[in-house]
């Protein structure tokens, strides 16, 4: 049974269809890539898997359990999480803090608990503290911890919205270009990264423009054109499908 099971998706906006009859799984513990030219439906896909969207028909199943239709805080209460493609942290807060802040959305105590039950609420609080420590660590960013989020490095920030994405300790995870600007260097130890999140038992889709970093981690490949599917199948099968090479990896890559 995989983890993650879109069937059939399909996604309009007005006329268009960002996501068209899309079919595609991951199995628990595989690193998933999803490629694409722009505005071929990759984030439509996450919105759509994480309840920003509902899709206009066909189903999302997580662990064998429908997910499409459900608000974007119940997808993440059965382990979904995921980042974004653009800056989704509080600038002005330090790299702990945004952490911490993470870790509220998973908390148990609502707020009627929170009131009636202090006690707890203050122990959640600093459970959270130091869980947020422990991921910062994680992610290589503890010598952070008091620096505002915005002042951090870019490849640093990006490794910040791992770490808060992992704070709802998710089964799956999303990232949505990961690697956006970053060296080929910061790639390496972005992949490093990744690789280490996956052994921890989080299942990963992702997004990403760099092929190198595709190709590099991924079990399996799933490529969108123009929101639908036109191949799917191992790095190897993927770099040698004429229609990939054609419709997204461009002439240059048919040469090299
Ligand atoms: N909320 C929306 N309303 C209208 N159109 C949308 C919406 N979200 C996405 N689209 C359209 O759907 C198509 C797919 O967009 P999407 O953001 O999924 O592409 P992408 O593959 O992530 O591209 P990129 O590589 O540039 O991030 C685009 O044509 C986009 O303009
Ligand atoms: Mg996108």
């Amino acid at each position: 049974m995989p983890l993650l099971r879109l069937d059939n998706v399909t996604r309009n906006f007005g006329g268009l269809a960002a996501v068209k009859d899309v079919s595609f799984e991951a199995k628990s513990g595989q690193i998933v890539g999803l490629i694409g030219p722009n505005g071929s439906g990759k984030t439509t896909c996450f919105n759509l898997i994480s309840g920003l969207y509902a899709p206009s028909s066909g189903k999302i199943l997580f662990n064998d359990a429908q997910i499409s239709g459900l608000p974007q805080h119940r997808i993440a209460a059965k382990g979904v999480a995921r980042t974004f493609q653009i800056s989704s942290y509080f600038p002005a807060l330090t790299a702990l803090e945004n952490v911490v802040t993470a870790h509220h959305t998973q908390l148990k105590s609502g707020l009627f608990a929170g009131i009636l039950r202090l006690n707890k609420t203050v122990m959640e609080e600093a459970a959270a503290v130091e869980r947020s420590h422990e991921l910062l660590q994680f992610v290589g960013l503890e010598h952070r911890h008091g620096m505002r989020a915005d002042a951090l490095a870019s490849a640093e920030q990006r490794r910040l919205m791992v770490a808060m994405a992992l704070a709802t300790r998710p089964q799956l995870l999303l990232l949505d270009e990961p690697g956006a600007g970053m060296t080929k260097e910061e790639q390496v130890r972005l992949t490093e990264l990744i690789f280490k999140v996956r052994d921890v038992g989080v299942t990963i889709v992702l997004v990403e423009h760099h092929m190198r970093l595709i190709m590099g981690i991924c079990d399996n490949v799933v490529v969108l054109t123009e929101g639908k599917k036109i191949a799917e199948g191992t790095p190897a099968e993927i770099q040698a499908t004429e229609a990939v090479i054609e419709a997204y990896l461009g002439r240059r890559a048919a040469h090299a």
